[in-house]
């Protein structure tokens, strides 16, 4: 009997291993309860601080949600993205998706010295950005989903990391899904998540090639409705008003809903990213006819896309620290 006992432990000893060697290796796992004992408020805090925020500017919730976006295509969840340069850090700040574009930082600033208030060194500036993302959908009418947490934050940052995994807008709908796949997500996110264009602005100069010069004959994309882009010439020249700002969904731009899919299948999509989702892949066309057909189906899939974005590689257990400021790692 004693041995069938051994016997039985030993089982269960050598069934734990490959859980706890993956959990070390993996570095442990995220879950909503987090900061349940740690910071009780930290949802109550985020969301107070973001509300108040997008009421100043309703596309600060634009702004916030692609930060986490363009926090986890590099390195991970890992808050790389908002350290600004020192002596030893060239900030992600300065690469060619973020120079002139990402913006509102102050906002997580703000939550930042608020949650240092309420619980000193406790929540990661890394799940900041993940809260705030999952607010600013909310706010803006959109789903929302609990947010798996546990973060922590890194110490270095990645230009290179910045300027090469985060997609171009005139890259090809290959080169974006490769993209996705090496964050560990597939088509179905890739098209998901897409849907945040339902919110937000672009300048000119993300889309302007399209306008007058789509494939270098001098001529507009024509896949793009050409009353539409007669519009859009008129505040995007050919040349000069780089900084000027469009709507990425003119039908609801501070709504989050399921207009930008329908304005796909017009060919009303802003950027040469949105538009080749239903003009070079059959497979995320018929994705984006199922959103722009099923407002609900398009929820619960960006809800689903956006946890799994969430736990790209993050940094858990004893791996990064918690920033005291999100700007700079700590001194030691
Ligand atoms: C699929 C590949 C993607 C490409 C090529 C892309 C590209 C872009 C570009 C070029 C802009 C306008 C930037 C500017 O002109 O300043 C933009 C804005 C935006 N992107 Fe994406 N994006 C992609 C995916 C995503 C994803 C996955 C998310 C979020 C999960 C996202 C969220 C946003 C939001 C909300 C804005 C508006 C930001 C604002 O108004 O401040 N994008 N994107």
């Amino acid at each position: 009997m004693a041995c069938f006992t051994r016997f039985a432990a030993l089982l269960s000893f050598l069934a734990l291993v490959p859980l706890c060697l993956s959990a070390k290796t993996m570095g442990g796992y995220l879950y909503p309860q987090f900061y349940d004992h740690s910071c009780p408020r930290v949802q109550e805090i985020v969301k107070s601080v973001v509300a108040k925020a997008v009421a100043r500017e309703a596309r600060t919730a634009a702004s916030l949600l692609r930060l986490h976006f363009h926090d986890c295509f590099v390195k991970g969840c890992d808050a790389s993205l908002l350290l600004d340069s020192t002596g030893s850090i060239v900030s992600e700040k300065m690469s060619n998706p973020n120079r002139n574009s990402a913006r509102r930082f102050e906002v997580l600033d703000e939550i930042k010295s608020a949650l240092e208030k309420e619980c000193p060194h406790t929540v990661s500036c890394a799940d900041i950005l993940a809260l705030a993302a999952r607010d600013s959908t909310v706010l803006t009418g959109g789903p929302s989903w609990e947010v798996p947490l546990g973060r922590r934050d890194s110490r270095e940052a990645s230009l290179s990391g910045s300027n090469n995994n985060i997609p171009a807008p005139n890259n090809t709908f290959q080169t974006i899904l490769t993209k996705f796949k090496l964050q560990g997500l597939d088509i179905v996110d890739l098209v998901a998540l897409s849907g945040s264009h339902t919110i937000g602005n672009s300048r000119c100069t993300s889309f302007r090639q399209r306008l007058y010069n789509q494939t270098g004959n001098g001529k507009p994309d024509f896949t793009l409705d050409q009353s539409y882009a007669a519009q859009l010439r008129g505040r995007c020249p050919r040349s000069g008003g780089d900084q000027n700002l469009f709507f990425l969904d003119f039908v609801s731009p501070v709504h989050f809903d399921n207009s930008y899919f329908k304005n796909l299948l017009a060919y009303k999509g802003l950027l040469n990213s949105d538009q080749i989702l239903v003009t070079q892949n059959q497979a995320s066309m018929e994705l984006v006819k199922k959103y722009a057909e099923n407002n609900e189906l398009f929820f619960e899939q960006f809800a689903k896309s956006m946890v799994k974005m969430g736990n790209v590689s993050p940094l858990t257990g004893s791996r990064g620290e918690i920033r005291k400021n999100c700007r700079k790692i700590n001194s030691h």
